[in-house]
């Protein structure tokens, strides 16, 4: 459907102009709403700089399309890119091809390998890590009064937890969350500047740097293994699988990013979501242990903190009475899905109760599945549950600053007080 045939109730819905993300999130939410009334849509794709324009693709906004795909991978393929829209030029591939943008084998193998680093065992091991580190930060929380949440609390249990899986320094872990924001920038100019070929180059530095920093690591670890995860992943298992210096290299890419930004705005979009809605802080609260499960469900729902993931489709194949051409682009709305009025009551409601709650926040069914979905719902439920036991009335003071991008539902600062 080019823009000229396109329904009159679709006029001024451009899912490629920058500018449509930078609108208030009612708006975004309401156009997606009218988005979903239709099949899905036809997207031109707009010239980036260095990267030229591609074919276009077509936007998967109902949960039964993002469910479908998701679970169809052999037709819906990762590769080549499943986090950018356009195909991106072969140097990004060293620091940013890794697992989630690549289909089995490859993906099959990788993820049997890395997956021995989210095992119940692993998770157990971290659990005591994350505790600590949630009550260092209360500590400090306490210490510093009203402060900017982002800061002060919600990055840094991410990153913490990440480094300490990895066995990377403290002394680096400033240097992981630069560079980690900068990979995650979207289009934001605080980041990336203006220039698209400065931002290219900004990107692949911000790579290579964390590359570096994990090849130097893995050298060691092959050495001298420790319990970390990157000895876990250099040296052979019994089947006798490893993962190359510069494999850890983009998995360590992949888990700064994948598991950082993440997590990070599910905590601050929670704030953000408790506090403008006390009648629900005031339940969750009234019993934190009887609601945080399905709480923490829906703030990943209501907050989507990843906007979507591209699939390229593999052959002609018809989905919910839509045919689709081989080569065609398609993305995962998932924060479509999320308010998909035939799947959620009250879609726009934070309901910390809602149960059932089939989110698709943490990617559909599939073999692409979050592979740190337990990891993150322990660091959303722990952070919140210290925060309850000692800073109950906390809450945003002042409007989120958010990150303009169209991957990432992001927000930079967010004032808090107590
Ligand atoms: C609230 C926090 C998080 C959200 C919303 C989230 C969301 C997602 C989504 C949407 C996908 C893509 C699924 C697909 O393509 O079908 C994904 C994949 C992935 N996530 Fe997460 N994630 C979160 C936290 C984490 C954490 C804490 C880690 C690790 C420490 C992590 C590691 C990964 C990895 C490695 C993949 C790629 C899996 C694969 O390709 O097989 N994520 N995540």
């Amino acid at each position: 459907m080019s823009q000229a045939t396109r329904p009159s109730d679709l006029d001024g819905i451009d899912l490629s102009d920058l500018d449509f993300w930078g609108r208030p999130l009612s708006e975004r939410h309401e156009a997606f709403a009218r988005l979903r009334l239709h099949p899905p849509v036809f997207f031109d794709e707009v010239d980036m700089g260095p990267v030229p324009a591609g074919p276009g693709y077509y936007a998967l906004v109902r949960h039964a399309d993002v469910v479908e795909a998701s679970r169809t991978p052999s037709v819906f393929a990762s590769e080549p890119s499943a986090v950018s829209i356009p195909d991106m030029p072969q140097e990004f591939n060293e620091f940013f091809g890794s697992m989630i943008n690549l289909d089995d084998p490859r993906h099959a193998r990788m993820r049997r390998i890395v997956s021995r680093g989210f095992t119940p065992r692993m998770l157990a091991r971290l659990e005591d890590g994350v505790q600590r580190i949630a009550e260092e930060i209360v500590d400090e929380l306490l210490e510093k009064g009203p402060c900017d949440f982002v800061t002060e609390v919600a990055a840094r249990l991410p990153l913490v937890v990440i480094c300490e899986m990895m066995g990377i320094p403290e002394s680096h872990r400033a240097m992981v969350f630069e560079n980690s924001n900068v990979v995650l920038a979207g289009a934001d100019p605080e980041y990336l500047g203006r220039d698209p070929d400065v931002a290219v180059h900004r990107l692949l530095t911000a790579g290579g740097e964390l590359a570096g920093l994990l090849s130097e690591l893995a050298g060691r670890r092959r050495e001298q293994p420790t319990d970390d995860l990157t000895s876990a992943l250099v040296n052979a298992n019994i089947d006798g699988e490893s993962l190359t210096d510069q494999e850890i290299g983009s998995f360590f890419i992949l888990l700064a990013v994948a598991g950082n930004e993440t997590t990070r705005n599910a905590i601050s979009h929670g704030l953000k979501l408790l506090t403008l809605h006390p009648g629900q802080r005031e339940l969750w609260w009234s019993d934190f242990e009887a609601h945080a499960a399905t709480a923490v469900e829906e703030i990943v729902r209501h907050a989507s903190p990843v906007t979507w993931m591209r699939r390229t489709v593999t052959r002609d194949h018809e989905m919910n009475g839509r045919l689709y051409r081989a080569g065609d682009k398609v993305v995962l709305y998932y924060a479509s899905a999320n308010r998909d009025e035939t799947v959620f009551t009250d879609p726009d409601r934070f309901d910390v109760t809602r149960s059932p709650n089939p989110h698709v926040g943490f990617g559909g069914p599939g073999p692409h599945f979050c592979l740190g979905a337990h990891l993150a719902r322990r660091e959303i439920t722990v952070m919140f549950r210290e925060l309850h036991r000692r800073v109950p009335g906390i809450r945003s003071t002042g409007r989120p600053q958010r990150l303009l991008s169209d991957f990432v539902n992001g927000i930079k600062s967010l004032p808090c007080a107590f």
